[in-house]
C-alpha cells in the first residue's frame, strides 16, 4: 500500500458526519434548544416569555449583551436604532439599479455588503465599532427591504418615521400607511421568534466569515446568502407557494399523499433539531389564529390548518411536525408582503442572532479551518490533450 492509500484509509476511519450533524462548532451562551422537549431559550429565558412580554429591540439587546436592559439602556438603544434607519441615497440608487425580477435576498445581500463600504468597520475589536455597526445593520435592513419592495413595483421609497416602533415603521415603509397596532405587534413577535436559533446554517456561515476577522457587514452578507436557500430561510415562501398550489381544503389530503408518494417534502415541516412541534410554530399558530381565523377569516389560514392536520397525521410518527416557517408565511402574506420577501423579514430578525454570534466569535477567535476526507485518486498523471480519449 502507498503512503497516500494509508493516509486515506486512516482518514476514512475518522468519524464523518454529513452536514456536520451533531458536531459542535462552538461553545456559546446565546441560545439553547432541546429538540426532544421543544424548549428554546435566548440567554436562558424561554422564548414563550420573550414572545409574550418583550419587544424585538429589547430581545436584540438581550442577545447582544447577555442581559435584559434597564429602562435607560433600552431607551438609548431604541433611540440609536431609530435614528439610524435612513439609508444613503446612493444605497437607494444601487437598489434602483437592480432588476425587478431578481430575488429580494440578493438585493438585501448586495445592499448590506455595500453598507460596509460607507461605514468601514475594520477594527472589529473596538467596542464603538461593534456597537455602531450592530445599530446600523439592525436599523437599516428593514429600510433596504421596504425600499426594494416598493421600488421594484415602480413606487417611490417611503422614508422611515421616528415615531413608529421597529415593526410598525417597517410596515409603514412598505405600505405608506400606519399599521394597525395589533398587526405591528404580531410582526414584532415574529421578529422575536426568528431572532436566534443556535448553530444553524446561516449563523455558521456568518461565524466562518467572522473568524477571518472580516467586518460585520461582510459577516451579515455571508449569512444572508446562506439563509436564502429553500432548506433554511426560504421555507416560508415555499410553504405559501405550496398552499396556493393546493388551492382548497378538499384538495389537501390527495395533494399531500401524492407529494409524499413522490418522495417530495412537505414545506414548513420537519427540523434537524426538533422532534416535537417547534415551540415557535406553536406561538405563531396562536397568533395566526387570533389574527387570521377570527378577525380576517383568511382562507389561506384555513387551508394551512388543514395541511397541518393531515401532515401531522401522516408525519408525526417520524418526528416531523410543523416548523416556524409553516405559519410565518401565512402571516406575512396577510400583512401584504410579496412572497419572495418573506426570507428578508427572517433576515431582518436573524441579524440580531448573527451579530450576537459575531461578538462571541471574535472575543476568542480561532479561524475556522475544518478538515476533509479525501476520497479521490492519487498519482493519475497528466495526459496531454491530444492523447485524451
Ligand atoms: N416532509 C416529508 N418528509 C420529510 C420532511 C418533510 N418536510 N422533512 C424530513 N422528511 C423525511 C425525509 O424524507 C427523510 O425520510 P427518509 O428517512 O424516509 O428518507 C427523513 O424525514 C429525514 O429527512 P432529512 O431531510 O434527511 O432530515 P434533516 O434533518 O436534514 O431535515 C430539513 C431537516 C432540511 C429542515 C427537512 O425537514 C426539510 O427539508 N423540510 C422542508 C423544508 C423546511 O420546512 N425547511 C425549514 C426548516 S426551519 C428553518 O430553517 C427556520
Amino acid at each position: 500500500t502507498t503512503p497516500e492509500a494509508t493516509a486515506s484509509s486512516e482518514a476514512v476511519r475518522r468519524e464523518f458526519s454529513p452536514g456536520l450533524a451533531g458536531v459542535p462548532a462552538a461553545r456559546s451562551s446565546i441560545s439553547f434548544v432541546n429538540g426532544e422537549t421543544g424548549l428554546l431559550e435566548y440567554r436562558g429565558i424561554r422564548i414563550e416569555e420573550l414572545a409574550e412580554h418583550s419587544s424585538f429591540l429589547e430581545t436584540t439587546y438581550l442577545l447582544l449583551y447577555d442581559r435584559l436592559p434597564d429602562q435607560t439602556e433600552l431607551d438609548r438603544f431604541t433611540s440609536d436604532v431609530t435614528q439610524h434607519r435612513r439609508i444613503k441615497y446612493r444605497i437607494t440608487d444601487l437598489i434602483k439599479c437592480l432588476p425587478e425580477q431578481g430575488h429580494p435576498m440578493d438585493a438585501l445581500q448586495a445592499a448590506v455588503a455595500a453598507l460596509g463600504m460607507f461605514y468601514p468597520a475594520r477594527h472589529v475589536l473596538d467596542p464603538q465599532v461593534q456597537y455602531w455597526s450592530a445599530v446600523r445593520l439592525i436599523a437599516k435592513m428593514p429600510t433596504i427591504v421596504a425600499a426594494y419592495h416598493r421600488l421594484r413595483r415602480g413606487d417611490e421609497q417611503v422614508q422611515p418615521r421616528d415615531d413608529l416602533d421597529h415593526a410598525g415603521n417597517f410596515l409603514y415603509m412598505l405600505t405608506e400607511t400606519v399599521p394597525d397596532p395589533l398587526i405591528a405587534k404580531m410582526l414584532d413577535t415574529c421578529l422575536i421568534l426568528h431572532a436566534e436559533h443556535t448553530m444553524n446554517a446561516s449563523t455558521f456561515s456568518g461565524m466562518v466569515t467572522a473568524s477571518t476577522l472580516a467586518d460585520p457587514y461582510t459577516v451579515v452578507s455571508s449569512a444572508i446568502g446562506t439563509l436564502k436557500g429553500p432548506l433554511h430561510g426560504g421555507a416560508a415562501q415555499e410553504t405559501v407557494d405550496m398552499l396556493e398550489e393546493i388551492g382548497s381544503v378538499d384538495h389537501v389530503r390527495p395533494y399531500i399523499m401524492q407529494r409524499l408518494a413522490a418522495k417530495q417534502k412537505l414545506m414548513g415541516f420537519g427540523h434537524r433539531i426538533y422532534k416535537v412541534k417547534d415551540p415557535r410554530a406553536i406561538i405563531l399558530q396562536k397568533l395566526a389564529q387570533r389574527l387570521l381565523a377570527e378577525s380576517w377569516r383568511s382562507p389561506l389560514y384555513k387551508l394551512a390548518e388543514e395541511v397541518e392536520r393531515v401532515g401531522e397525521e401522516l408525519l408525526a410518527g417520524k418526528g416531523i411536525h410543523a416548523n416556524v416557517d409553516f405559519y410565518s408565511g401565512v402571516l406575512y402574506k396577510t400583512m401584504g408582503l410579496d412572497e419572495d420577501f418573506f426570507t428578508c423579514v427572517f433576515a431582518m430578525a436573524r441579524v440580531s442572532g448573527w451579530l450576537a454570534h459575531w461578538l462571541e466569535q471574535i472575543k476568542d477567535n480561532k479561524l475556522f479551518r475544518p478538515d476533509q476526507i479525501y476520497d479521490g485518486p492519487h498519482g493519475r498523471g497528466y495526459v496531454p490533450i491530444e492523447r485524451r480519449p
